[in-house]
């Protein structure tokens, strides 16, 4: 009893300590970490190593890692705290940066590369050299997140130029780069990919969470400059990845992070993702794993634990505070160490939390966030809190200290001059792998921003459905079927699906669903259809506004039983 009230003192003076830490911490990093960034960014950045206009290169080292090459989603984050810092007016001076940028990426996009052209996959492409010629070497591609980032990027700031009555640029230069982006998303977004970290080929949590990111706010931006011709296909994709991304909850109370890979898959993707897919409006939704909700806070915990015991560093650490973490606990990338940009994401998370529990006056704790609100009140019972109560105010403030934790562990882990490289040592702290990361100063600022309660944009997270249910992945009512058609096609045709329900948009060929010809002359698509119905459709054939059907008599199916495996139907052209 006298060592526990002990330990409790403790804790409790430590925290107080850990927020003036952090709050000096910050007052340094921030501006370092700015100049940081902008340092690796061309032409003109100091460490940019002669990389073109808005060309943001990875990091300066060129040698064990080389990553002196600009890759399309590092660059779509950085640019995305770019974009909000600007279009919240937290830097003023951002905006030639921004131009550059969007004058980079519609010159990128072009380049054939190894991957194909832009209208054969080449948009999944995960790198290029820094003068924008195509890398073509062997690589893990395609890497299908980077075209989502780089459009969530970009239609923030088409938002920001709508609200300052600037609609022609954004219809005239940024709607096709988006336009490009958000195509290839629908039509290969279930098409396996490799992940985040460039390793596993298979599905991955982060690349759908962006992925549907990317097509609701795509369909919010077209209806806003009455580009509707791809809100419907657009809409039905962006359904078909929110229910598949429910299939990625393991019942064990975490998210797996790939669907390959035969890891444990506590992995720092499902952390990026939903601080990267937050949106405050949405408050603690569970379909979208938004930060706060109880599902990802209960991912957070069991991700946050698989570090304890796998870096020394971590250890004699209380079981209820900050540690270092990494991108998963069996990575041997570079030594396998705590990465910064990782033990950022976590504080993020939490950061983000407490933005949304303090505006809407209340938390609630499930039997599944539980043991997450018991490291901060080890007697807090299932229930909603008001800010009114004790253990609100216990609980957030528990939060706090906790979030701030993990931004101490990286102080105590920065040198003097503030740089952050890529890993930081799990015996020792110091810092490893390549020098001077563009994506861990990113994550510092995005961190610090969401500390001072700065929330960004909106994207469309309020009020969604899926009829999938929430986090089981069971598929409800509907099953999934892959329909494939061996069809010859010329240059400019592609390939639609309608039919009888609602899911094949009721026989109507101006929405009907594009087909992916990732694997051509076979088109293919995924959708999720009515369990044991008889669905009859066809394939039809467009090229500008002109249309051709298949030939008659329609073509039928009768779908499965609910809670079947996903079905495949093969069809050749008629
Ligand atoms: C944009 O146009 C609207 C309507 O004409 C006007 O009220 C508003 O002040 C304009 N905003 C800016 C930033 O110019
Ligand atoms: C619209 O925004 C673009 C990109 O920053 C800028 O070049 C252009 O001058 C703006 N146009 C107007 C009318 O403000
Ligand atoms: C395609 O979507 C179906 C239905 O959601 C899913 O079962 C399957 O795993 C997905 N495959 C890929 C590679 O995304
Ligand atoms: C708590 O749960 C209630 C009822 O489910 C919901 O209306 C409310 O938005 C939730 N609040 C938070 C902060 O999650
Ligand atoms: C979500 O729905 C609720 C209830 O209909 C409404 O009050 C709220 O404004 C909606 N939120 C958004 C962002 O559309
Ligand atoms: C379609 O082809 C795939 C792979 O070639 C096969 O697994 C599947 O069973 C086929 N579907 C039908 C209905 O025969």
């Amino acid at each position: 009893m006298l060592f526990a009230t002990f330990c409790g003192f403790l804790a409790v003076s430590n925290a107080w300590a850990q927020s003036s830490t952090v709050d000096a911490y910050i007052s340094t990093e921030s501006p370092l970490a700015k100049a940081g960034l902008l340092a690796n960014i061309g032409p003109s950045g100091s460490k940019s190593s002669g990389a073109l206009s808005g060309i943001v290169i990875a990091s300066p080292s060129n040698v064990n890692p080389d990553y002196l090459y600009t890759w399309t989603r590092d660059s779509a984050l950085v640019f995305q705290t770019i974009i909000d810092q600007f279009t919240l007016g937290l830097d003023t001076t951002l905006r030639g940066e921004i131009d550059n940028y969007v004058g980079a990426q519609a010159i990128i996009q072009q380049i054939s590369n190894p991957s194909g052209t832009i209208t054969t996959g080449g948009l999944g492409e995960p790198k290029f050299n820094i003068d924008e010629t195509a890398f073509t070497g062997a690589w893990g591609r395609p890497q299908r997140d980077g075209p989502a980032l780089r459009s969530n990027a970009l239609i923030t700031w088409a938002n920001f130029l709508l609200s300052e009555n600037n609609s022609t640029y954004v219809t005239n230069t940024l709607w096709p780069i988006i336009q490009n982006d958000l195509n290839y998303v629908a039509e290969n977004w279930n098409q396996s990919t490799f992940d985040l970290w460039e390793e596993v080929d298979s599905s991955s949590f982060f690349t759908t969470a962006v992925q549907h990111r990317s097509l609701r706010q795509g369909v919010q931006l077209a209806n806003a400059i009455g580009q509707t011709s791809v809100v419907s296909s657009w809409t039905t994709q962006a359904e078909n990845l929110l229910c598949f991304l429910q299939s990625f909850w393991n019942t064990a109370g975490y998210i797996t992070a790939n669907t390959g890979g035969g890891r444990s898959g506590k992995d720092a993707n499902t952390v990026l993702a939903s601080i990267h897919t937050f949106d405050a409006a949405a408050g603690c939704d569970v379909l979208t794993f938004q930060p706060c909700s109880d599902a990802a806070l209960s991912n957070l915990l069991t991700y946050v634990d698989a570090f304890r015991s796998v870096y020394s560093i971590n250890s004699g650490i209380a079981e209820n505070a900050a540690v270092a973490t990494g991108r998963y606990p069996e990575d041997s990338y570079q030594g396998g160490n705590p990465w910064y940009l990782a033990t950022f994401a976590v504080a993020e998370q939490l950061y983000d939390s407490l933005i949304v529990w303090n505006a809407q006056g209340s938390l609630n704790v499930t039997s599944l966030s539980l043991p997450f609100f018991q490291l901060f009140d080890s007697s807090v019972a299932v229930g909603t809190y008001a800010s009114s109560t004790s253990t609100f105010t216990t609980i957030t403030a528990g939060v706090q200290d906790y979030a701030d934790g993990f931004v101490e562990i990286v102080a105590q882990y920065t040198p003097s001059y503030g740089e952050l490289s890529e890993q930081y040592s799990k015996t020792d702290g110091s810092q490893l792998s390549a020098v001077d990361l563009t994506w861990s100063y990113a994550s510092a600022l995005t961190a610090f921003d969401a500390r001072a309660g700065i929330t960004p944009a909106s994207w469309g997270a309020s009020n969604l459905t899926s009829t999938c249910g929430t986090s089981t992945g069971s598929g409800g009512d509907t099953v999934a079927v892959t329909f494939n058609v061996d069809a010859t096609t010329v240059f400019g045709e592609n390939i639609y699906i309608c039919g009888s329900v609602d899911a094949l948009q009721n026989w109507d060929p101006d929405t009907a669903l594009l087909l992916s010809s990732a694997d051509y002359p076979i088109w293919s698509i995924t959708i999720n259809l009515p369990a044991s119905t008889d669905i009859q459709y066809k394939y039809i054939r467009k090229d500008g506004s002109s249309i051709t059907w298949e030939s008659d008599p329609n073509m039928e199916i009768t779908t499965p039983a609910s809670g079947s495996e996903s079905y495949t139907e093969n069809d050749t052209w008629r």
